[in-house]
């Protein structure tokens, strides 16, 4: 809870087990589409899916810490593109208005502060739109 006794995103979203059901659903979208399928291609998923949880746990106000590496060194050099975040973070929402009942303002609210980390995602090294 936050001071104000308003509960944070992250409770709204049913904490932890909410997390890992979003991640879960988020990333079997994200495989399913053939534009960003073959980034993942020599991931480790189970690992990315532990990362994401912290990473997106923490993003929306858990008292977790995120254990991977910074976002810039993680995406740097793959050619990722506004093109692709948008269709990631597309897929983010889809994820959340399907699988979840939320408010649409919550909806909003998460999406928005995902894109807060596009920058540091397509990064400063020179991509072409
Ligand atoms: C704002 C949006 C995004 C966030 C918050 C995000 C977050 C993360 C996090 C937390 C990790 C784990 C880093 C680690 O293991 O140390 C990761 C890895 C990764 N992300 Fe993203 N990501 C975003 C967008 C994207 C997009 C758009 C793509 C590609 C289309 C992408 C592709 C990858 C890949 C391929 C890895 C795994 C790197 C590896 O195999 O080591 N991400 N991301």
């Amino acid at each position: 809870m936050t001071t104000s006794d308003q509960p944070t995103l992250y409770e709204r979203i049913g904490g932890e087990q909410g997390i890992v059901r979003l991640i879960d659903a988020f990333y079997d979208r994200v495989l399913a589409d053939p534009e960003l399928a073959g980034f993942f291609q020599d991931t480790a998923m189970d690992t990315l899916r532990r990362m994401q949880r912290e990473f997106i746990a923490a993003a929306l106000g858990a008292t977790v810490s995120y254990s991977g590496r910074p976002l810039g060194q993680a995406h740097a050099g793959r050619g990722i593109t506004p093109k692709h975040l948008q269709r990631f973070v597309a897929h983010l929402l889809d994820t959340l208005r399907a699988d979840f009942d939320l408010q649409p303002e919550d909806e909003s609210a998460i999406v928005d502060r995902i894109w807060t980390l596009a920058n540091d995602v397509t990064g400063n090294y020179g991509v072409d739109v």
